[in-house]
């Protein structure tokens, strides 16, 4: 089955009681049981609801995965994975992960003695050197947010078996249709289901995939004591939204791609960067590892006139923080995203005040040039 064949058919998609083409909302918090210790499929929604199950096998199938977990966002998601850390263990994670990632990983576990290095994850080298002997998760997130930086996720898993580290990737940029972070040896695949996967801008939602069962369970475990469980109503609705995900995200990319080349013919763009430009250093390794570069790209436009008049004369993307959703988000990572980082901590990583974030949405490219055009004044 092909992608769009697949996110219809390719998993149980109606109701086996009544053959609803639509899996119903079961929204319940308990299960009434035939008798005393009956054993049933469902007792308490915490625990296990058909709804949520549902989407639990549409999102293995997604992953191409063997296990699969909804969560209530995509920081559940991340939180319970990084929780699988020990007291004692040391965590390799990108300088430029997502900052509520960074800010779990920095403010969180160290509390329970599990240290933590942020450092480069797109010079291999960088982390050969920063391999400890109690190292034991390196943690992926490619594209990075929001320069866009390519993490070879081959070479990084590689290094990581030789070492016995587990591996996680954060997929929410490309998602599984676009790169497949498991099929090249990644442990656990995360994402933020609230992005591209339900794509409407109106639900918070995480998963987190994986092929190896001892994890799974493990994870089961903490998702069910964290009660970090996706409520029935979000279940549904992104039921709903992935359907679609494949033609969404295909529109978005193709806008994104063009949109991307558009921007460096302009005089007011000083860079602009989205992983499949010829000029961008690590095109080679996405093109390797991903299929496209994905919706999201970001640029640079020449001085602080040039960003304030954008900010004012965009009438298209709406200005928000957040990606993914069919409707174009422009975000300035300096006041948004990066905005816990000090000044210098953000120009050290290119995050200038200049800078702005585009998540391209389905619109007509044609206004989404033409807006860019008035606003740019290119
Ligand atoms: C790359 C990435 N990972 C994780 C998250 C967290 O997801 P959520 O907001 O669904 O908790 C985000 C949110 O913006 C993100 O951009």
């Amino acid at each position: 089955m092909r992608v769009n064949t697949s996110l219809l058919h390719g998993y149980p998609v109606l109701d086996t009681q009544t053959g609803a083409a639509s899996i119903p909302k079961y929204q319940t918090s308990t299960f009434a049981q035939k008798k005393i210790g009956s054993k049933q499929d469902y007792s308490y929604t915490r625990f296990g609801n058909p709804t949520v199950h549902a989407l639990e096998e549409a999102f293995a199938k997604l992953e191409k995965a063997d296990y699969a977990l909804a969560y209530a966002s995509g920081m559940a998601a991340i939180s319970n994975v990084l929780m699988l850390l020990e007291g004692g263990d040391h965590l390799l994670l990108p300088k430029e992960v997502y900052g509520g990632t960074c800010q779990f990983a920095n403010h969180i576990l160290p509390r329970y003695d599990i240290e933590v290095s942020c450092i480069d994850m797109s010079d291999i080298n960088e982390i050969k050197a920063h391999l400890k002997p109690n190292t034991k998760m390196i943690y992926l997130e490619t594209p990075s947010n929001p320069l866009l930086k390519i993490t070879d996720i081959a070479a990084v898993v590689a290094l990581a078996k030789q070492h016995q580290i587990l591996t996680v990737a954060d997929n929410t940029f490309m998602t599984a249709l676009y790169q497949n972070p498991l099929a090249l040896g990644v442990d656990i695949v995360v994402e933020s289901v609230t992005k591209f996967i339900n794509g409407h801008s109106d639900v918070v939602a995480g998963v987190a995939a994986t092929n190896d069962k001892e994890i799974y369970q493990q994870l089961l475990l903490y998702q069910k004591n964290f009660g970090a469980v996706l409520g029935v109503e979000e279940a549904w609705l992104v039921l709903r939204g992935m359907k679609t995900m494949g033609l969404r995200m295909e529109k978005s990319i193709d806008n994104a791609t063009q949109i991307a080349a558009f921007l460096q013919t302009c005089p007011n763009v000083k860079r602009v960067y989205y992983p499949t430009l010829p000029n961008h250093p690590n095109a080679a390794i996405q093109k390797k590892q991903a299929t496209n570069g994905g919706a999201v790209l970001s640029f640079e436009v020449s001085n602080q006139a040039v960003l304030e008049a954008v900010i004012d004369k965009l009438q298209i993307p709406i200005l928000a923080v957040s990606l993914g959703g069919v409707e174009s988000i422009l975000s300035h990572p300096a006041t948004m995203s990066h905005a816990c980082l000090s000044q210098e901590e953000r120009q050290k990583q290119g995050v200038t005040n200049n800078l702005l974030r585009l998540s391209c949405g389905i619109e007509d490219l044609e206004d989404l040039l033409a807006d860019l055009k008035q606003a740019l004044g290119c």
